[in-house]
């Protein structure tokens, strides 16, 4: 078969691209309790005094991102007409900055212009954030806010969460106050910050707990009206897509997913109506890829502990006990010239794997005598687990 005719097809959707993940939405529905605690922290930067620092965190797809741009456009609108106080605000994604050094040098870029940036490597960390206070001394506001979203990449190098709240204290920033807003999505970061950081950093906590599918319904709903022409769906198209998702993992990201892949997948068919055949199919590969993509990005040394389940796998021994999986662990870390981390890293590690998804964990007791251990296995396809690992470019040598 050759090429077919690209024609425009209007009779599924009227704007796709509301449901892209690029897409933000002007309101922030069912986070209420979120928003508020959210804006009562923000609250003394309107009255002029220092803000609270605040670390943000919940599972990935919760609206923590999006209630922080949305938190922050409304406080800069609310303060325009206000003479005394004027607000700067940073946004800065994390995501693939390994150490405070690199937030560091990444924030003094972002009060660069683009023509004047420095590199990112090279200088002595001691000297990349004097050029960060300098920024922040020669800004012409009263109040900066600097937004340090997915933080938990820099893992225990968190210097820079200590710093940047502490600046105004520490006598390094004069004139403008400064105020911090960390995001996580990885609980096992916020459980491991140093003492120093929680009590500069964590001024207040704010919880996004997953969606329950009610709320995920009301999202989608909302969602839906723009995206898709009218009467197109099923009426059970939507419930059934919260459902999955609620189910899955509680993520708004993962709901307009399954949504948007089954009028996809209606299209595609040639279909005039997206139906609950459409909503299982997408869910089918929805899960896969998200299962895929997750398993690609996690840290090396969480895959040499799945390797090390997939070792114990092979033996028949799963589940397994922590002990039994961090010797496998470091078997396999010493075979790639890699340096074993201690048991407490490979403990952070399974617990991380298991909030993904990725394991099942079990608490089995000793018996009469008291005391209790965890035995851990796969909760997905271990052939997919191989698949991802074989992609990595060093723990991939393990399977040659
Ligand atoms: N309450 C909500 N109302 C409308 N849309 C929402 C809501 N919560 C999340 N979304 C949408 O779901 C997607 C994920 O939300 P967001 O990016 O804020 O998640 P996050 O908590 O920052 O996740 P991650 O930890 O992965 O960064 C976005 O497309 C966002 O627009
Ligand atoms: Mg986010």
């Amino acid at each position: 078969m050759g090429l077919e005719p690209f024609t425009k097809d209007s009779t599924i959707f009227r704007d796709e691209n509301v449901l892209r993940d690029s897409h933000t939405p002007k309101t922030l529905i069912e986070r209420d309790e979120e928003l508020t605690a959210y804006q009562s922290a923000l609250r003394p930067v309107v009255n002029g005094a220092q803000p609270k620092n605040l670390f943000l965190y919940g599972q990935t797809g919760v609206g923590k991102t999006l209630a922080t741009k949305l938190v922050l456009e409304r406080l800069s609108t609310d303060l325009e007409p206000m003479d005394d106080v004027d607000l700067h605000t940073v946004f800065l994604n994390c995501k693939s900055l390994s150490s405070s050094y690199q937030v560091a040098a990444n924030l003094v870029n972002e009060f660069r212009e683009p023509d004047n940036q420095i590199k990112t490597t090279g200088y002595p960390s001691g000297m990349i954030n004097q050029m960060l206070w300098d920024h922040l001394n020669e800004l012409d506001a009263s109040h900066c806010l600097v937004v340090l979203d997915e933080v938990d990449s820099i893992g225990n190098d968190d210097d820079i969460l200590y710093q940047v709240p502490r600046s105004n204290d520490n006598g390094l920033v004069d004139g403008t106050q400064v105020g911090v807003i960390g995001i996580s999505n990885d609980f096992t970061f916020r459980d491991n910050l140093s003492a120093r950081v929680k009590d500069s950093l964590c001024d207040e906590e704010i919880l996004f707990s997953p969606y329950d599918a009610n709320q995920l319904r009301r999202i989608l709903e909302q969602r839906a009206e723009q995206a898709f022409h009218d009467d197109v769906l099923d009426d059970n198209v939507i419930p059934l897509a919260a459902a999955f998702a609620g189910q899955s993992s509680g993520s708004a990201r993962q709901a307009l997913r399954r949504l948007y892949k089954a009028g996809d997948i209606a299209r595609d068919q040639g279909a005039t109506l997206v139906t609950e055949g459409h909503i299982r199919l997408a869910d089918r590969a929805v899960e896969r890829d998200k299962v895929w993509e997750e398993l690609l990005r996690v840290p090396t040394h969480s895959k040499l502990t799945l390797y090390a389940l997939l070792m114990l796998e092979a033996e028949g021994e799963l589940p397994a006990k922590r002990s039994a999986i961090y010797k496998r662990y470091r078997i396999a870390a010493n075979r790639i010239d890699i340096d074993p981390r201690t048991d407490r890293t490979v403990h952070d590690r399974l617990s991380q794997l298991t909030l993904k998804g990725f394991l099942e964990v079990e608490e089995k007791n000793k018996g009469p005598k008291g005391g209790s251990y965890y035995q851990y296995q796969f909760s997905i396809r271990p052939e997919l687990v191989t698949e991802a690992l074989s992609e990595d470019s060093r723990v991939g040598e393990l399977f040659d």
